[in-house]
């Protein structure tokens, strides 16, 4: 940042987007709009994507609303053609990507490792691996060509811990962390940065049996030193850092959003 600049010019040069083409996967709804919706605020032109077509034209038209510049894309994270077309309308309208983010992701199991289909352990690591992988690949190189890009993915600290319920799911979370590290070494010479962002428990729809239960909600409050679960905006305000001018000496990292849980808890408040 020049010496000159002012201090509200250079606040909002740090997280300024302007221009910016921005690719969301899971951008229909939680994490993934929210991210949408305030990347768009920040100036970038965003494409909202998910599998269903018209519940990504809601959140266009309210980002268009309020000023911003966005397109609804259609899109199935574990269908390659449909990855390849989604990098392919964006670039046919706005040009090349510099900003991917990775947030779609399943977890249709939730139980004991042994009690596990070989479908639904396949579902999962294609999901919220393989497809972060195909996608990862299709668009680093044209960021590669411009010496410029940011690719985000949306993990879980559950990539950090053990788990007797969510094993694979965690196991798809530590993966994504990994390829984040991968892509940091293999496009950092290229000025492509890569980095994942590790939610706690954040008030979805895709973790709505975790905190709709009072007894698991109870569990994880008692947990977390903040006392309380997270929202998605507090999840998009990393992605923005990570995409803009102030994260552009980061890489290969994952930025742990999670109330404190995983410093640890205090003993004396829970048994
Ligand atoms: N919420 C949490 O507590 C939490 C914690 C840690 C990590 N995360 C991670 O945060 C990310 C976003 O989760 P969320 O909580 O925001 O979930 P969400 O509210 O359930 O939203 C999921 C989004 O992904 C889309 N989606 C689902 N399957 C898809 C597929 N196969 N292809 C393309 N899009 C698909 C959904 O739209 P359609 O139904 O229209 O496809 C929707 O837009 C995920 O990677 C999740 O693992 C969440």
């Amino acid at each position: 940042m020049s010496a000159s600049a002012s201090p509200a010019s250079a606040r909002a040069g740090l997280f300024d987007l302007t221009g910016k083409v921005a690719v969301i996967t899971g951008a229909s709804r939680g994490i993934g709009r929210a991210i949408a919706e305030r990347m768009a605020e920040h100036g970038a032109r965003v494409v909202v994507s998910s599998r269903k077509l018209d519940a990504c034209e809601a959140v266009v038209a309210g980002i268009r609303d309020r000023g911003g510049d966005a397109m609804a894309m259609a899109c199935h994270i574990g269908r390659k053609e449909d990855l390849a077309a989604l990098v392919q309308a964006t670039n046919a309208r706005w040009g090349a990507i510099d900003i991917l983010v990775c947030n779609a992701a399943v977890n249709p199991y939730y139980g004991p490792a042994t009690g596990m289909s070989d479908e639904a352990y396949d579902r999962i690591m294609n999901s919220n691996v393989r497809s972060n992988f195909w996608l990862t690949n299709l668009v680093a190189p044209q960021m590669a060509a411009r010496k410029d890009g940011a690719i985000i993915i949306i993990s879980s600290i559950g990539g950090y811990q053990g788990s007797d319920r969510l094993g694979v799911y965690a196991l798809s979370k530590a993966a994504d962390m990994q390829l984040a590290r991968n892509l940091a070494v293999e496009w950092g010479r290229q000025n492509v940065r890569a980095n994942c962002i590790a939610p706690g428990l954040i008030k979805t729809d895709f973790a709505r049996q975790l905190w709709e239960t009072p007894a698991l909600l109870a569990k994880t409050v008692a947990h977390t030193p903040l006392g309380r679960i997270g929202e998605p905006d507090e999840i998009a305000a990393a992605a923005i850092l990570l995409a803009g001018p102030g994260g552009r000496f980061m890489t290969g990292q994952t930025i742990a959003i999670d109330g404190g849980r995983l410093a640890g808890f205090s003993r004396g408040d829970v048994e």
